[in-house]
């Protein structure tokens, strides 16, 4: 089993979206499946890793052979990631909330007549990926994703830079990407862009699990 690419080595994934409380029934959220997320956690499994894959809330099974931690909003997402370092490899796929509700209710909201609707004061998240990138512990190898509807290497290559992110899976969202099977994903790193064509998100989270494992210093 030592052959396996990624033996003895530690990948941390996030996946899924956040959800950022507003009372105990309401939240905010980004859309996202986590399908993406959980199927390189699976990959990398596979591919002989020791695996955290950091998830929030999503309707799927957990990978065989893959240590996973629910969360629930940003912050107890980042809390998650510190906490798993170190790791050789860093995965980030999940749809974060930008933003959170500054005071969130402990009790619920309620609708009063002639009130109208509540304002929601929000306070902005920390960047999990740009956070970890700029670390001291930080992974040989950080991967950010960025999904986008239009222009998609080249705000890709913006963000690798911004947030100090080694490849930057540039992700076309403009089809039925967003809970479906099926993905077309652009390997942005500092030197090139590799382009594959629309395949299921297993076979995507194979081939960039065998790419992850070539970029590591043996
Ligand atoms: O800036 P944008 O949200 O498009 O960047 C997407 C990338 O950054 C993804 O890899 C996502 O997991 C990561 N991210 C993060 N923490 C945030 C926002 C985004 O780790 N608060």
């Amino acid at each position: 089993l030592e052959h396996r690419p990624l033996y003895g080595r530690h990948v941390l994934v996030t996946a899924g979206p956040t959800h950022e409380p507003i009372d105990p029934v309401r939240y905010i959220a980004n859309r996202s499946s986590g399908k993406q997320g959980f199927a390189i956690a699976a990959a990398a499994a596979e591919a002989g890793a020791r695996v955290t894959l950091v998830a929030g809330p999503v309707h799927l099974p957990t990978p065989p052979g893959v240590e996973r931690i629910d969360v629930e909003s940003a912050l107890e997402m980042a809390d998650a990631v510190e906490a798993a370092l170190p790791a050789d490899i860093a995965v980030m796929v999940a749809a974060v909330a930008d933003w959170r509700v500054s005071r969130s209710a402990d009790q619920k909201l309620k609708k009063k007549s002639g009130d109208g609707p509540p304002t929601l004061e929000l306070t902005e998240n920390p960047d999990i990926l740009a956070t970890l990138a700029k670390s001291a512990g930080r992974p040989s190898l950080v991967v950010g994703f960025a999904a986008e509807t239009q222009d998609v290497i080249r705000y890709a290559r913006e963000k690798r830079v911004r947030k100090g992110a080694d490849w930057i899976i540039a992700n076309d969202v403009s089809g039925d990407v967003m809970g479906g099977d099926a993905n077309t994903v652009h390997i942005v790193t500092g030197s090139d862009v590799i382009s594959l064509p629309e395949m299921p998100k297993e076979d995507v989270a194979r081939i960039l699990v065998e790419r992850f494992a070539d970029a590591l210093p043996r």
